[in-house]
């Protein structure tokens, strides 16, 4: 049998201007150039780089074909006649921000991995997108090359989402990895996952947990169809996380994960980014490396995993060309994608959220003192799962994993345990996920 494959007979060329040419930037650059033919006999449509911006015109740029203007002002490329679809891949808030209302406003679709533009400035970029009639995509805004924000926005437009959570940052999922299986040095990995192109420009984006947070926040908006403002979502970064932290784990037989996690608690919402204790029977807990995963939970769908490489130049570029084809397709049918509404969104104040801890506490070692921290606990009605200690000379450092507690309550425990005269000093305290 001989299959025929789809044959359009025209093929639209449709011009592409490139703000940035950097990581993400010169591998789209690449992957047009080398798929052009295919992708007009598949979709009838052949987007062209015509115009690209960079900061430094003097940079030699490979990936860019022969005869494309090269500029240093984003606006000239959005302003350039010959551009029809707008690609912004330079990061951060200006010019990246101005540059895409212009290009909304002159009636171009435009698509982007700015995940800390849309996480911050989403309903104004949205609402012009809606008034201009064209596109605004943003499927490499989170976690790179895995599909999840069409999955989300079309396929499971009608699904009562309950939680989405997931490992959405490359560098940290990286370092963490390293710091786990090779006992590495967090400096010299962090090195490395900035030289294969993982990290942000500035990594303590990453290390800080801002950019997942970005992520959350864009995440929760469109599962939950309610508009999460970034600085809204509940931050901690991996920057305290220490090899004394990543052996207990180990011990108790579970990984240390940076995650994001949206739920629905009532009708409100709760979106937060913390380092997280997973068992390492958990599928989570064997994401390595720059890998992503994402899973959402549907009331009728049930558990759903999306899996896949989460940074870098070539997997975050292929969900970049998907939205610049999408957009292309469109721009030529005269249509748009839908982005839907987007309410205020009720938040879950994190004190009300609730979560298993591990707490390691360093006590004088005499007798008494763990009958006097076991009582704590009591009192607060938070109950303890595991406990182990260690002896150091006078001093001992007690390990304990709790049962789900409301974060007030263990942070009322945690005050009243540094107010005890045994207790040195509250080592470390990490949210554990996946057990009750
Ligand atoms: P990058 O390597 O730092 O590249 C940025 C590009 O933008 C460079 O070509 C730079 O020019 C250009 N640029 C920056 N500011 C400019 C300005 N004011 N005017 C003109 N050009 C400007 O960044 P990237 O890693 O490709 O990331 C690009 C975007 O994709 C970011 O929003 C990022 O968050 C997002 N993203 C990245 C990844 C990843 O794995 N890297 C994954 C998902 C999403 P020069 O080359 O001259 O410096
Ligand atoms: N810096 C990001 C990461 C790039 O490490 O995941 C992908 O958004």
């Amino acid at each position: 049998v001989i299959a025929r494959l789809p044959c359009p007979a025209v093929s639209n060329a449709v011009g592409i201007g490139l703000l940035g040419v950097g990581t993400v930037g010169s591998a789209i650059a690449a992957q047009l150039h080398e798929r052009a033919a295919a992708i007009g006999l598949r979709t009838g449509v052949t987007p062209r780089v015509v115009a690209a911006a960079v900061r430094d015109v003097s940079k030699p740029r490979p990936t860019l074909p022969s005869g494309v203007r090269v500029v240093d002002d984003p606006m000239a490329v959005v302003r350039d006649r010959d551009v029809r679809v707008v690609v912004e891949l330079m990061g951060g808030i200006e010019p990246a921000r101005s540059a895409i209302l212009s290009a909304l406003a002159a009636g171009k679709p435009v698509v982007t991995g700015n995940k800390e533009l849309i996480a911050a400035h989403g309903p104004e970029l949205f609402a012009a997108a809606d008034a201009a009639g064209v596109d605004l995509l943003f499927e490499a805004a989170v976690a790179g090359g895995i599909p999840i924000i069409r999955p989300l926005r079309e396929s499971l437009a009608g699904e009562r989402i309950e939680a989405v959570m997931g490992i959405v940052n490359g560098t940290t999922n990286f370092i963490l990895t390293k710091m786990t299986e090779d006992a590495a040095d967090y400096g010299t990995v962090l090195a490395e996952a900035q030289s294969l192109g993982y990290a942000e420009a500035d990594p303590t984006a990453d290390v800080g947990g801002h950019d997942a947070a970005s992520k959350a926040a864009i995440l929760a908006s469109i599962a939950f169809g309610v508009h999460v403002p970034v600085a809204e979502v509940t931050r901690e970064g991996i920057e305290s996380i220490s090899a004394q932290n990543v052996a207990d784990a180990k011990r108790l037989g579970f990984v240390i994960k940076l995650l994001a996690i949206a739920e629905r608690t009532d009708e409100r919402v709760a979106v937060r980014v913390h380092p997280s204790m997973v068992p390492i029977t958990h599928p989570l807990a064997s994401v390595r490396g720059a890998f992503n995963a994402v899973f959402v939970e549907g009331a009728d769908v049930g558990q759903l995993m999306f899996y896949g490489r989460g940074a870098g130049g070539g997997p975050t570029a292929s969900a970049v060309l998907g939205d610049v084809i999408d957009a292309s397709v469109n721009l030529t049918k005269g249509t748009h994608a839908a982005l839907g509404a987007f309410a205020p969104a009720a938040l879950t104040p994190l004190s009300e959220c609730s979560s298993a801890f591990c707490l390691a506490i360093e006590v004088n070692d005499r007798p008494g003192v763990l009958a006097a921290v076991a009582k704590v606990f009591g009192d607060h009605g938070v109950s303890i799962r595991s406990m182990e200690q260690e002896g150091m000379a006078d001093a001992a450092r007690i390990v304990f994993v709790t049962h789900r507690a409301k974060e007030a309550a263990v942070r009322v425990c945690l005050d009243d345990l540094g107010r005890l005269d045994a207790v040195r000093s509250i080592a470390s305290v990490i949210r554990v996920v996946g057990v009750q």
